[in-house]
């Protein structure tokens, strides 16, 4: 695993946007797996900027297929909260990307079990995620995964931790609005995409980034998943690297990386 530590938020933002444009810059129709929740907002507000038609050295995000990672289950269609609406909202307009090559679990469909198996067809069929994103909940989930989640899981419908639904409610009028449950890609389905990277920033997050980036491989904390990865990139703020007792080794390995020339 790769942990790149960074003075700022903003630092984050940055680090995680290079990393995604170098991905669509070598492959035009690259699939990404994307995250909603605050922590990517501003590097999608970055790769925005490098999509613009006057950016210099400008990134295409014409080709490019987008996965969401999770969905509410039982919001009305067009919620503005509503994961599919955020993923428009934040993702696939700004960045310019087809909004026929955007997908998200459909919430809303009537068997919501067929609905995850599809969503892991479709998937499958665009083969295969080359770079999930990913944010990380306090209690260590990463999409909806709960602690508890099978580390081999599918995509499929879970029930939301009290502490999610409460960190989640500030996006609702009130904490009841947050719906109970979810479809969420699967710790397997996130470990077979070919590239994970997961950004988080601030002090909230510094006991999760610990027991993912540290702590022992284990369900209690999904995010420990990345550790089974072979190409994970963790890219924190210095107070999300808090909790990290190894955090002074990470800094000196990014100081001493070897450059290509
Ligand atoms: C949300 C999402 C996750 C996200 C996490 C953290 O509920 N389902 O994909 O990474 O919780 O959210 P935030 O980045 O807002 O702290």
């Amino acid at each position: 695993m790769e942990i790149i530590i960074t003075d700022t938020p903003d630092e984050v933002a940055r680090v995680a946007a290079d990393i995604i444009a170098g991905v669509v810059r070598s492959r035009p129709d690259a699939v990404l797996g994307v995250a909603t929740g605050s922590s990517p907002g501003a590097t999608y507000q970055r790769l925005a900027k490098l999509s613009a038609p006057s950016a210099l050295g400008r990134v295409d995000f014409s080709a490019v297929t987008v996965f969401a990672l999770d969905e509410y289950v039982g919001l009305p269609a067009g919620h503005p909260e509503s994961y599919a609406a955020v993923v428009s909202r934040e993702i696939v307009r700004p960045l310019g990307i087809d909004p026929a090559n955007a997908h998200v679990p459909d919430g809303s469909a009537a068997d919501a079990d067929a609905a995850a198996a599809a969503y892991d067809a479709a998937i499958a069929g665009a083969g295969g995620i080359d770079l999930q994103l990913l944010g990380i909940g306090r209690n260590g989930h990463v999409g909806f995964n709960e602690p508890s989640s099978s580390l081999s899981s599918r995509t499929r419908v879970k029930t939301l931790a009290p502490q999610t639904r409460a960190d989640n409610a500030r996006f609702f009028d009130s904490p009841d609005q947050v719906p109970v449950h979810c479809i969420t890609q699967g710790l397997g389905t996130i470990g077979d995409a070919r590239r994970l990277l997961l950004v988080a920033q601030g002090a909230e997050k510094a006991d999760a980034i610990a027991h993912a980036v540290e702590g022992p491989l284990s369900s209690r904390w999904p995010a420990s998943i990345l550790q089974l990865h072979r190409h994970a990139t963790v890219v924190v703020d210095d107070a999300a690297a808090s909790g990290l007792a190894l955090a002074d080794y990470y800094r000196s390995v990014q100081e001493f990386k070897p450059r290509v020339a």
